[in-house]
């Protein structure tokens, strides 16, 4: 018998990702391992943890309606596997095997159990690298429809005994398969066309190569995951939502250890990477998306989402506050109700205050725009006073114009600014201008209006 030798030096990987179910449960036009965890689509945090393991191969099968799991990876150098009709989890993996390597050890995913680590899976081929067959199991209060693992009097594991073939003593085993196998793959291939459709569900189970494998004195070793939410898979929307939960509720006792203050970690959810540094505090009720990076003593108020930003050392964002791909220096104060968009840096001490808008735009440091504003496509040079209800009128209805405002320039409330302009250093605008050709350094900028009073106006009434 031919199997990898134990003393190889480096492990020669193949990994199949079974994806073939329809998922009829999730009632979606999705397919199934194309909805999110944590912001990812299932199949692409399996992909991830695959990726980590450095496989040489890595076969995803996919099944009726999968051609748009295939668009949705199509950049990745991976290879699939159509399986039509669907006759089994052994089936799968047989129309996988000639997509992959012929030697070293292939190790069997389920693209719908998304949160599998890799270190679990690198115990799994590890043994398998040493010739055996390496089987996840798992000891669970509720084994009802799953496969039992079937051991002899000395604890030896014999066979896996699908739910619906299960004798009712078997039943009894609380002993369950997981699904996740590493066996050397020329084993594998050998195995694989011998399995049979007599069963309950006329399926060819991948199960039954662990029956030959002992029957054939090939030694089988099971192992348990880190985690029980490692082996859990997603059949209903329901099930999508309770993972999710558990996916939050493990990312947030991770943040807490690395000593993040979360006032409510059931109330913090993370889809993308979070980094922080010491001293965060983070209030109820916050969406971090995409690379989020919170600076030393940054502190987030309530309700606010953050996606691909940084938030600067001793920062504040305030409650209600959206800050979308933007960079924010040291000691700054962002909100209450601000919306900073991408494409902008605002740097140390600057305060953005409650109903401003922010797009592609600088600020220097000391800057303020503190009410009431949409400053978009402008450099704001440093220690500017933006007063309240200020507008940058960037877009003339075909093309977006630049707004410069030098440093130390006031602009008083309800000013706007025609772009492309530019205002001095240290200008002063006044109060309800509206500023449409360049304005030189210094002075005071206004329009010449009236002020009039019409004593003889009457106030109009209802008509009875
Ligand atoms: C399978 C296992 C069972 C285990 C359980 C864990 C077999 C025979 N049974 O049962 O021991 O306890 O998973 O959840 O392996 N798939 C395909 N093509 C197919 C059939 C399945 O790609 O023809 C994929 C599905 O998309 C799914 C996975 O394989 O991701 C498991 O299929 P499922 O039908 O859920 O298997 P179970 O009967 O639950
Ligand atoms: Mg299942």
């Amino acid at each position: 018998m031919k199997s990898t030798p134990a003393d190889q030096q480096t492990t020669r990987i193949s990994i199949i990702i079974l994806a073939a179910g329809q998922g009829k449960r999730m009632k979606s036009a999705l397919p199934k391992v194309l909805h999110q965890i944590g912001g990812m689509p299932m199949l692409e945090r399996v992909l991830t943890t695959a990726a980590a393991l450095k496989p040489q191969k890595t076969c995803v099968v996919y099944g009726h309606g999968g051609e748009q799991v295939r668009a949705a990876f199509e950049n990745m150098d991976l290879q699939w596997a159509r399986q039509e009709p669907q006759l089994g989890t052994g089936h799968a993996v047989m129309q996988a095997l000639p997509e992959v390597l012929a030697d070293g050890v292939t190790l069997i995913l389920y693209g719908d159990v998304p949160l599998i680590s890799a270190a679990t899976l690198s115990k799994l081929v590890s043994t398998a690298n040493h010739g055996k067959v390496a089987w996840l199991t798992q000891l669970v209060e509720n084994p009802a429809g799953l496969g039992r693992v079937v051991r002899d009097n000395l604890g030896n594991v014999c066979a896996i005994v699908e739910d619906k073939d299960a004798t009712p003593a078997q039943q009894e085993i609380r002993e369950i398969n997981t699904g996740f196998v590493a066996c050397p793959t020329d084993l594998l291939a050998a195995w694989l066309p011998r399995l049979t459709n007599s069963n309950a569900q006329q399926e060819y189970y991948l199960t039954d190569i662990l029956g030959m494998a002992v029957a054939e004195g090939v030694a089988v070793e099971t192992l348990h995951p880190g985690a029980d939410w490692e082996v859990t898979g997603v059949n209903s929307k329901a099930q999508l939502a309770e993972l999710e939960r558990t996916y939050q509720r493990v990312n947030a006792e991770q943040l807490m250890n690395d000593g993040v203050t979360l006032v409510d970690p059931a109330r913090v959810d993370i889809r993308g990477e979070l980094s922080c540094g010491s001293d965060v505090s983070i209030d109820i009720n916050c969406l971090f998306e995409g690379a989020v990076k919170l600076s030393r003593g940054a502190k987030i108020g309530a309700n606010c989402i953050l996606r691909n930003c940084t938030i600067g050392e001793a920062s504040e964002v305030l409650p209600f506050s959206i800050v979308d791909g933007a960079s924010i220096g040291a000691s700054a104060r962002i909100g209450p109700y601000a919306r900073i968009r991408p494409d902008t840096t605002l740097g140390n001490n600057v305060h953005v205050g409650n109903f401003v808008e922010i797009k592609a735009s600088n600020f220097g440091a000391g800057s303020k725009a503190n009410h009431l504003s949409y400053i978009g496509d402008t450099s704001v040079g440093k220690n500017v006073n933006i007063g309240a209800g200020t507008i940058t009128c960037n877009y003339d209805g075909a093309n977006k114009h630049r707004t410069t405002i030098e440093d130390g320039v006031h602009i008083g409330s309800d000013v706007q600014l025609i772009a492309p302009v530019t205002i001095g250093q240290g200008a002063d605008i006044a109060a309800g201008t509206t500023v449409w050709k360049d304005v030189p350094p210094g002075g005071l900028t206004l329009n010449a209006k009236n002020q009039v009073t019409n004593l003889d106006w009457k106030r109009p009434t209802k008509k009875k």
